[in-house]
């Protein structure tokens, strides 16, 4: 069996890493694409790097663009590798612009595709992310579900018949990374041994809205400890244009982190403050109290016990930050760290 990742944006690399040690694993033949949605060393290279993930096979190099140019780039670039390399599976990841045109790409060629991460909703139809997950799922021959939530909305829309819950990969590597990391300094400006918080904001939901930008960034500035903030570049760019210092008050900027320092940080973090999807599970999955600054959030087992709190407009975020670890069980809703080979076994047994 022959399957073809396309990835191109860096949680995906985070979920390709445990998928491609599972793959090669199993005696799959593994292709890996790139599409070069993410480029920058510390936004991508770092991330193969640090977890091991085979360089890719071919690398689009399509970079960045308005959605419509970034996705119709990748959609012409791809047809031609699929043509060539012509996979028993074209697998596709999470829900970025990388995700939507591989499928389209794929089907469009008959391809079979199966999506892993498949199933989430928000129900937010102003998100990019929903519509690519929403059409991602129904172009889809196999969708790969990580919870029985996941599971929940697919059968809901009528796909249940080609749907199985496999778990969440991400659990796989969070838990494999921490444990490699565990006693080891950390990377970012502060002393692990006194309170700190570790905050990312990069949607374009928070970032593109010049006032919404200004008071989120107010009220992460107005939290009493230190405040770790990697910026991304999109967080980069959108603060500058506005003229917002993202230096101000108590927090401490730092260029993107590799995965290994981000799981470390926000293992030692009394809080983090993200609107990140993978950052809301990652604070799960490693008992730190998170506040999303989001409407809604597609992980809501994160929001059981008040692990996860919601905080739409920041405005609450200076005490949410701070707030004691919940006493709350957290369960295991995103599985054991056993998805990636659950999902190759999905992949070997619906194949035609
Ligand atoms: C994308 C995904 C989002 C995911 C995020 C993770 C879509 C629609 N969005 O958002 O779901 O949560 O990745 O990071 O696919 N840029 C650089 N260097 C890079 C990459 C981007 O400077 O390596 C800058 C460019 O100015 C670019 C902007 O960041 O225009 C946004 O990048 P893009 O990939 O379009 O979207 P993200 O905001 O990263």
């Amino acid at each position: 069996m022959r399957v073809l990742s396309v990835v191109g944006a860096r949680p995906q690399f985070v979920k390709l890493a445990p998928m491609a040690k599972a793959l090669t694993g199993a005696g799959v033949e593994h292709v890996i694409v790139h599409t070069g949605q993410h480029y920058d060393v510390n936004m991508s290279d770092s991330f193969f790097k640090e977890l091991g993930i085979p360089d890719p096979d071919i690398h689009l190099g399509v970079g960045s663009g308005s959605h419509g140019v970034q996705t119709g780039n990748m959609l012409a670039q791809l047809d031609p590798v699929f043509e060539t390399e012509r996979p028993d599976w074209v697998l596709v990841y999470g829900d970025t612009n990388s995700t939507i045109a591989a499928a389209l790409a794929a089907v469009k060629l008959h391809l079979p595709l199966a999506h892993l991460e498949a199933g989430l909703r928000s129900f937010n139809r102003a998100m990019p992310e929903e519509h690519n997950r929403v059409l991602t799922d129904h172009a889809a021959d196999l969708c790969l579900a990580p919870t029985e939530v996941a599971l929940g909305h697919l059968v809901a829309e009528g796909l249940g018949d080609r749907s199985v819950v496999v778990g969440d990969v991400m659990v796989d590597v969070c838990l494999q990374v921490r444990d490699q990391v565990a006693g080891r300094p950390l990377t970012v400006p502060v002393d692990r041994d006194h309170p700190f918080v570790l905050a990312t904001i990069h949607r374009a939901e928070n970032t593109d809205d010049e006032q919404r930008l200004r008071s989120i960034i107010i009220a992460l500035a107005e939290i009493t400890v230190p405040v770790v903030l990697p910026v991304h570049p999109r967080l980069a760019a959108k603060a500058t244009a506005a003229g917002i210092s993202l230096t101000q008050g108590n927090i401490r900027t730092v260029d993107p982190l590799p995965y290994p320092a981000l799981v470390g940080a926000a293992a030692a973090a009394s809080g983090v403050v993200t609107d990140s999807g993978g950052l809301q599970k990652e604070a799960f999955l490693l008992g730190t109290p998170c506040t999303t600054v989001r409407t809604e959030t597609e992980w809501v087992e994160t929001l059981g016990g008040g692990w996860n709190i919601l905080d739409p407009d920041a405005s609450h975020v200076a005490q949410l930050a701070v707030r004691r670890k919940p006493s709350a069980e957290r369960g295991e809703p995103f599985g054991r760290g056993t998805a990636a080979e659950a999902a190759v076994q999905a992949l070997v047994e619906f194949n035609r």
